[in-house]
């Protein structure tokens, strides 16, 4: 079974939808811990309400060697980002190339970066959606693996679309994250 770390910043809806799926068995893989950069993120408190073992990292050079340190250490398969604000250090990049998995809240490669919601929200696109993709050292630049359409109806306040948009996430991170555990479609 893989051994994952999943880092946040935030409100962990992405981690917990994940780690119920992991609970009840949906998704194979063990979670290692929570890492937040973040010791405010009430993504943390909803992981430690799970039992769940989390570290907080002051986001800063030496500690980031350290922490590359003690992923390997931990032989940790995949890490698993969901809703983690860094961009990544190539130096942690390289060591986990095709390890580290993100998901982005649009159709990459449009709407990189923060507000991608909003942006989408905003534009003329008849869909937005959300992309599920391999990490590289460029901001929500990497490899895609996978992307989801989601409608923009022409009624939609800000919070429909957005409720809409994380809905979608919650389904399929868990769904492609299993496929690439197990290597089975
Ligand atoms: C999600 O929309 C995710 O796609 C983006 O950041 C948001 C995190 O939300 N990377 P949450 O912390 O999982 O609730």
């Amino acid at each position: 079974m893989k051994k994952i770390a999943i880092f946040i910043s935030g409100a962990g809806s992405n981690m917990l939808a994940l780690a119920q799926q992991i609970q009840t068995g949906t998704v194979e893989a063990k979670i290692a811990y929570i890492i937040s950069d973040k010791p405010e993120a009430t993504g943390i408190k909803k992981a430690q309400q799970l039992g769940l073992k989390t570290q907080i990292i002051s986001w800063q050079k030496e500690n980031i060697i350290s922490l590359i340190k003690q992923l390997q250490k931990d032989d940790i398969d995949y890490i698993i980002l969901a809703g983690f604000m860094r961009l990544l250090p190539p130096d942690f990049v390289n060591v986990f190339s095709q390890k580290i998995i993100n998901i982005h809240p649009s159709l990459l490669p449009k709407y990189k970066g923060l507000k991608a919601i909003k942006r989408s929200f905003e534009s003329v696109d008849k869909y937005g959606g959300i992309t599920i993709h391999y990490v590289d050292e460029g901001m929500d630049t990497g490899p895609i693996i996978a992307q989801f359409k989601v409608p923009r109806l022409p009624n939609d306040t800000l919070a429909d679309f957005e409720a809409r948009i994380h809905k979608c996430e919650h389904e399929n991170y868990g769904k492609i994250l299993q496929q690439i555990f197990t290597g089975v479609k």
